[in-house]
């Protein structure tokens, strides 16, 4: 039986507002939870059986995964009371693994956007003998990452998270959130306290001379945990530009869903996700964006790279970049917020109160519910 553990227990913080109502894998991405496509890409490497480890709103998983029927697989659930961490959630989970000692596990960060082959890294694995094997990736600029270089026989060498010296910018391969783990590896990871898998259980492994194995490939690779690659990365399983067979529609420069209505003259490109029940009214422009469920964007707003959160409404005329509009909030008509605005659920920014400035500190007057993003 093919098994893997899911991490979803994280609380998303720098998705907020989007994560205040819902955990991260369950924004949706594309149409459907971005849980889906990770569980559907599981399934197509041969998956059969995942365990989901979580924590934060660990209820939303189960009202919408179920036992796993519909999708393919076997589901089971397990929640930690106090978040244990990447290596702790994953030593938690293994509680209701069926495998022997020496089966590999698949372990899967919830958040990756991925088009890399689970069942070659799953045999790569297996023919090494490896004890733990990583999936790398290449990125031009490695220092908000763990970078683990690799030796010729792909042995890894080190594992060095998130830099800060330039002497220590060995590589560019960076740690890329999915494992396969010799099941005796995971029960060794000590139980009951919090554990990071990239700081404390690989480092160990190495120090006892394990064989920890880095697979680099040139597949598509996204970690959606800002939400500007949150947009880029639904924008580009719409356009297909990575697939995913839970894509609920076929690809183009729109995907909208039941109940989306887009006026005639309005226009919806880039990858834009129209969710059930939104509308774009006359002469608006939206691109490169996820309006959630029932989301409202009035005549001639223009919206970009942005994610509009479920029943909010863009005011007629305003222009948004890289915004993050929370569950029911109101921007209102004649706004132009081109630096990256987080507004928060239910927030309502008046009508006309907003002109461009370079200055994000100074485009905002200081009103409950109203954040700018630093890192958009
Ligand atoms: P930020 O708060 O924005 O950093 O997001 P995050 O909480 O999801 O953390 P991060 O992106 O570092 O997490 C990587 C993956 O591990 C995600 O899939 C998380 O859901 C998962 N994860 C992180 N911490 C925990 C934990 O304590 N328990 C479980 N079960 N999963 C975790």
């Amino acid at each position: 039986m093919n098994e893997a553990i899911l991490l979803v227990g994280g609380k998303g913080t720098r998705l907020q507002p989007l994560t205040l109502s819902r955990p991260k894998p369950m924004v949706s991405v594309a149409g459907v939870p971005f849980l889906a496509h990770l569980v559907a890409r599981a399934r197509a490497a041969g998956i059969e059986r995942l365990v989901m480890a979580t924590s934060y709103l660990p209820e939303t998983f189960r009202a919408y995964f179920g036992d796993g029927s519909a999708f393919g697989l076997r589901l089971e659930y397990v929640t930690e009371t106090e978040p244990l961490g990447t290596g702790g959630a994953i030593r938690n989970a293994a509680r209701l693994l069926t495998g022997g000692p020496d089966s590999p596990v698949a372990v899967l960060n919830g958040d990756i956007l991925s088009g890399t082959d689970i069942s070659l890294l799953v045999e790569r694995h297996r023919a090494a003998d490896a004890d733990v094997t990583l999936h790398l990736t290449r990125v031009d600029d490695p220092r908000a990452y763990g970078l683990v270089p690799t030796g010729p026989d792909g042995r890894v060498l080190r594992f060095l998270e998130k830099p800060t010296t330039a002497a220590d910018i060995v590589t560019d391969q960076i740690n890329a959130g999915c494992y396969v783990f010799r099941r005796s590896v995971i029960d060794s990871i000590p139980a009951g306290r919090p554990v990071s898998v990239e700081r404390e259980t690989f480092p160990a492994l190495l120090a006892s001379n394990a064989r920890v194995l880095g697979i680099t490939d040139d597949a598509y690779w996204l970690d959606l945990g800002t939400p500007e690659a949150l947009v880029r990365g639904s924008a580009d399983l719409v356009l297909g530009r990575v697939a995913s067979p839970a894509l609920p529609g076929p690809c183009g420069e729109a995907l909208l869903l039941e109940g989306a209505r887009v006026a005639p003259d309005a226009t919806v490109a880039g990858g834009s996700t129209i969710g059930p029940g939104a509308t774009v009214h006359s002469g608006a422009h939206v691109s490169g964006s996820i309006l959630l469920d029932g989301a409202v964007v009035e005549a001639g707003a223009v919206v970009r790279d942005s994610v509009i959160g479920a029943g909010a409404v863009i005011g007629a005329g305003t222009v948004l970049d890289c915004a993050v509009i929370g569950d029911r909030a109101r921007v209102g008509s004649g706004n132009e917020l081109r630096t990256g605005l987080r507004l928060w659920n239910g927030a309502v920014l008046a009508p006309d109160s907003v002109r461009f400035s370079p200055d994000p500190r100074t485009s905002i007057p200081a009103q409950s519910g109203v954040q700018h993003a630093a890192a958009l």
